[in-house]
């Protein structure tokens, strides 16, 4: 009776799925404001992980900062709405924010650098 009991809250406690913060992002349409690289309404992610950082202390931070914005951390700035969402869903945003769509951004950025192979490809043309 008892180990049933204690599997089942183990059971209700795990979420049904991971919560995908990019998913979420496009979900709650901060893509309206934000966006990785650059500035748009709001601050760039880039921006934002570089004040905070990637710790799991940052991510609590910044869930923390999206269901309910300091906008004076930003001053001159347009006011983020506040989101009435889950600290789950927060969190998951959050690691987007600050981890998950920096990768993306590196990985991006060394696709578009020329890789060896091309550079030596160029110059054998002029030879
Ligand atoms: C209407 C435009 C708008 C939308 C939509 C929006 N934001 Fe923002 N966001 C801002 C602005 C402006 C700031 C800077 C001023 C502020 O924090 O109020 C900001 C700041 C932030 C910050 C930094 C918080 C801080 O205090 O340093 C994070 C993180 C963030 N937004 C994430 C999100 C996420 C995630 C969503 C979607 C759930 C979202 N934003 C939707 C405009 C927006």
């Amino acid at each position: 009776m008892r180990i049933t009991h204690c599997l089942l809250s183990l059971l209700i406690a795990l979420p049904a799925f991971p919560l995908d913060g990019k998913e979420l992002f496009h979900k709650y349409n901060c893509s309206s404001c934000h966006a990785p690289d650059r500035r748009v309404v709001g601050p760039s992610f880039l921006e934002i992980s570089r004040r905070y950082g990637q710790s799991e202390k940052a991510v609590e931070k910044v869930a923390r900062l999206i269901i309910k914005p300091k906008p004076e951390n930003w001053p001159g700035m347009a006011y983020m709405p506040p989101y009435n969402i889950s600290m789950e869903e927060a969190k998951a945003l959050a690691k987007y924010v600050l981890i998950d769509s920096i990768k993306e951004l590196e990985t991006k950025k060394e696709e578009n650098q020329p890789s060896v192979d091309d550079i030596l490809d160029d110059e054998f043309q002029f030879h």
